[in-house]
Protein backbone atom coordinates (compact mmCIF):
# COMPACT_ATOMS: atom_id res chain seq x y z
CA UNK A 1 0.00 0.00 0.00
CA UNK A 2 0.85 3.52 -0.52
CA UNK A 3 2.39 6.19 1.79
CA UNK A 4 1.83 9.81 0.84
CA UNK A 5 3.93 12.42 2.16
CA UNK A 6 3.29 16.21 2.09
CA UNK A 7 7.02 18.15 1.59
CA UNK A 8 5.85 21.53 2.65
CA UNK A 9 3.16 23.86 4.12
CA UNK A 10 2.96 27.06 5.34
CA UNK A 11 0.56 29.85 6.25
CA UNK A 12 1.14 33.42 6.03
CA UNK A 13 2.48 35.01 9.32
CA UNK A 14 -0.43 37.86 9.96
CA UNK A 15 -2.79 34.18 8.99
CA UNK A 16 -1.92 31.84 11.61
CA UNK A 17 -3.44 30.13 14.57
CA UNK A 18 -6.57 30.74 13.00
CA UNK A 19 -7.29 27.03 11.89
CA UNK A 20 -5.91 27.29 8.09
CA UNK A 21 -2.90 24.93 8.93
CA UNK A 22 -5.44 22.18 10.03
CA UNK A 23 -7.56 22.79 7.22
CA UNK A 24 -4.77 22.75 4.45
CA UNK A 25 -3.75 19.29 6.23
CA UNK A 26 -6.89 17.88 6.35
CA UNK A 27 -6.99 18.47 2.38
CA UNK A 28 -3.86 16.72 2.10
CA UNK A 29 -5.21 14.11 3.97
CA UNK A 30 -8.59 13.11 2.22
CA UNK A 31 -6.32 14.15 -0.89
CA UNK A 32 -4.38 11.07 -0.05
CA UNK A 33 -6.65 8.86 1.27
CA UNK A 34 -8.86 8.77 -1.77
CA UNK A 35 -5.81 7.92 -3.96
CA UNK A 36 -5.33 4.71 -1.71
CA UNK A 37 -2.35 5.82 0.75
CA UNK A 38 -2.89 4.31 3.87
CA UNK A 39 -0.35 6.92 6.02
CA UNK A 40 0.55 10.38 5.34
CA UNK A 41 4.16 11.74 6.57
CA UNK A 42 5.31 15.02 7.55
CA UNK A 43 8.91 15.81 8.17
CA UNK A 44 10.22 19.09 10.27
CA UNK A 45 13.01 20.38 12.15
CA UNK A 46 13.67 18.65 15.38
CA UNK A 47 13.83 22.05 17.18
CA UNK A 48 10.41 23.60 15.51
CA UNK A 49 8.75 22.77 18.57
CA UNK A 50 5.56 25.13 17.33
CA UNK A 51 5.28 22.83 14.42
CA UNK A 52 5.83 19.71 15.80
CA UNK A 53 3.06 20.98 18.47
CA UNK A 54 0.74 21.88 15.27
CA UNK A 55 1.41 18.13 13.79
CA UNK A 56 0.26 16.66 17.49
CA UNK A 57 -2.29 18.83 17.25
CA UNK A 58 -3.84 16.90 14.28
CA UNK A 59 -2.75 13.98 15.04
CA UNK A 60 0.50 13.31 13.64
CA UNK A 61 2.63 10.91 15.68
CA UNK A 62 6.89 11.47 15.71
CA UNK A 63 7.93 7.74 13.76
CA UNK A 64 11.78 8.86 13.55
CA UNK A 65 14.72 11.13 13.59
CA UNK A 66 17.77 11.59 11.64
CA UNK A 67 20.05 13.60 13.30
CA UNK A 68 23.08 15.75 12.02
CA UNK A 69 21.83 16.32 8.50
CA UNK A 70 22.26 20.53 9.32
CA UNK A 71 26.04 19.66 10.59
CA UNK A 72 26.94 18.91 14.24
CA UNK A 73 25.65 21.76 15.77
CA UNK A 74 22.39 21.59 14.76
CA UNK A 75 19.37 19.55 15.16
CA UNK A 76 18.48 17.18 12.19
CA UNK A 77 14.97 16.24 11.29
CA UNK A 78 12.12 14.36 12.88
CA UNK A 79 9.24 12.65 10.90
CA UNK A 80 5.78 12.65 12.11
CA UNK A 81 2.87 9.84 10.37
CA UNK A 82 -0.39 9.47 10.29
CA UNK A 83 -2.60 6.44 9.94
CA UNK A 84 -5.21 7.56 7.78
CA UNK A 85 -8.21 5.65 8.78
C1 LIG B 1 2.89 25.31 10.95
C2 LIG B 1 1.82 26.23 10.33
C3 LIG B 1 1.49 25.74 8.90
C4 LIG B 1 0.53 26.14 11.19
O1 LIG B 1 -0.53 26.87 10.53
P1 LIG B 1 -1.73 27.56 11.38
O2 LIG B 1 -2.77 28.00 10.40
O3 LIG B 1 -1.15 28.62 12.26
O4 LIG B 1 -2.23 26.34 12.28
P2 LIG B 1 -3.64 26.15 13.05
O5 LIG B 1 -4.25 27.51 13.32
O6 LIG B 1 -4.48 25.20 12.26
O7 LIG B 1 -3.16 25.48 14.42
C5 LIG B 1 -3.80 24.36 14.96
C6 LIG B 1 -3.19 24.01 16.30
O8 LIG B 1 -1.78 23.71 16.13
C7 LIG B 1 -1.05 24.19 17.30
N1 LIG B 1 -0.16 25.31 16.91
C8 LIG B 1 -0.16 25.98 15.74
N2 LIG B 1 0.78 26.95 15.74
C9 LIG B 1 1.37 26.88 16.97
C10 LIG B 1 2.40 27.64 17.62
N3 LIG B 1 3.04 28.65 16.98
N4 LIG B 1 2.75 27.30 18.87
C11 LIG B 1 2.14 26.28 19.52
N5 LIG B 1 1.14 25.53 18.98
C12 LIG B 1 0.77 25.83 17.72
C13 LIG B 1 -2.10 24.70 18.27
O9 LIG B 1 -2.50 23.65 19.11
C14 LIG B 1 -3.22 25.12 17.32
O10 LIG B 1 -4.48 25.15 17.92
P3 LIG B 1 -4.93 26.44 18.80
O11 LIG B 1 -4.61 27.66 18.00
O12 LIG B 1 -6.40 26.21 18.99
O13 LIG B 1 -4.15 26.36 20.07
C15 LIG B 1 2.28 27.72 10.33
O14 LIG B 1 2.69 28.07 11.64
C16 LIG B 1 3.42 28.00 9.36
O15 LIG B 1 3.20 28.28 8.16
N6 LIG B 1 4.68 27.96 9.85
C17 LIG B 1 5.86 28.26 9.02
C18 LIG B 1 6.12 27.23 7.95
C19 LIG B 1 6.50 25.88 8.55
O16 LIG B 1 7.27 25.80 9.49
N7 LIG B 1 5.92 24.80 7.95
C20 LIG B 1 6.15 23.41 8.43
C21 LIG B 1 7.38 22.75 7.92
S1 LIG B 1 7.28 22.43 6.18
Amino acid sequence: MARAEVLIIGVSKQARRRGIGSILLKHAEEFAKERGAYCLFMMTYAEDYDVIAFYGKNGFIPVATLPDVYGQTLEGNVFLRKIIR
